[in-house]
């Protein structure tokens, strides 16, 4: 479904050059529901506005379900835009008109040609997001978290094969983050591929797999345990303080691996060389003033 190879970005402001993706390589499978972490000002959003046909990279290529992103004309970039991908963004605001009801919302951007087809299908996208009692409600009438549910049947209005979501439980409290990130999962238990930027630790646990951006590159990938990949509704689980994930280094294409943060310092480095030994067919990384005993 996506075939990032080297991306980079760079964004020209007046005095400087901000280089937000520096060679970001992701693949991701049809089917697949995938989070995105990593510190403020990593790229994530940058790398998802990419996908989303909102921003067009500076080198490197992107393939999003068989389209090239680096090519592509204004007039395909239209229709990619409306009918391949899917966008539910932090704040709700950009998609909502206060002023129509739920139904109306989400009927507004379909490109299908009756309104009959478009209030079954409006009505279907409600009830997969748990909001079909509210259908004649106002936006201005639900709440944050009703109106982000909203937001998501927008989002599928044209069935898009990919769905991007920004922080979408950015601005929620903690019980319905947990239950928007439930819709996310059952969409994705019907076949949706999903890819989803998240500041909640305790939601991107619940993630089969998650991608980390240290400085617009791929730099990790936490994959869920096999015992806990059939136990994701359940309810006596901590997702926040059980070990649910194992943690890997991400190897690029060049052979180049990140070395975590917390593992930098126990290295002591005092200058940017290290030593690469192997030993009993294992790799070992090396302060090289360390004294061999
Ligand atoms: N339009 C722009 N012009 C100039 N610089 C930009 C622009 N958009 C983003 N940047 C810069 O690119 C880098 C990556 O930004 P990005 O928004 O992708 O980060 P992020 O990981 O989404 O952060 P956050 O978690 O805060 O949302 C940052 O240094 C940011 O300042
Ligand atoms: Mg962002």
């Amino acid at each position: 479904m996506i075939q990032a190879d080297g991306l980079v970005k760079i964004y020209k402001t007046k005095e400087t050059e901000v280089l937000a993706l520096q060679g970001l390589d992701l693949t991701v499978n049809t089917g697949e529901l995938t989070a995105i972490i990593g510190n403020s000002g990593s790229g994530k959003s940058t790398f998802l506005n990419m996908i989303g046909g909102l921003d067009k990279p500076s080198a490197g290529a992107l393939w999003v379900a068989g389209k090239n992103l680096f090519t592509m004309t204004e007039h395909e970039l239209i229709g990619y835009k409306r009918d391949t991908v899917g966008f539910v963004w932090q704040n709700n605001g950009r998609n909502l008109l206060p002023f129509l009801s739920a139904l109306e919302n989400v009927m507004l951007p379909m490109s299908l040609s009756s309104q009959k087809q478009k209030r079954e299908k409006a009505l279907q996208l409600l009830e997969m997001v748990g909001m079909s009692h509210k259908k004649n409600s106002r936006m201005n009438m639900l709440s944050g978290g009703e109106q982000q549910r909203i937001a998501i049947a927008i989002a599928l209005a044209n069935s898009p094969k990919l769905l991007l979501a920004d922080e979408p439980t950015g601005s929620v409290d903690f019980k319905t983050a947990d239950y928007i990130f439930d819709v996310f999962t059952e969409l994705n238990k019907n076949g949706q591929t999903i890819l989803i930027v998240t500041h909640d630790m305790a939601l991107s646990k619940k993630v089969k797999r998650v991608v980390a951006i240290r400085d617009g590159k791929i730099s990790s990938e936490r994959v869920l345990k096999e015992a806990y990949t059939d136990r994701l509704r359940e309810s006596g689980i901590d997702w926040r303080h059980e070990d649910t994930q194992e943690e890997f280094a991400v190897l690029d294409r060049a052979g180049r691996v990140q070395i975590p943060q917390e593992l930098m310092e126990t290295l002591n480095l005092s200058d940017n060389k290290v030593k690469i030994l192997t030993r009993d067919g294992d790799i070992i990384i090396q302060n090289p003033n360390k004294e061999e005993k």
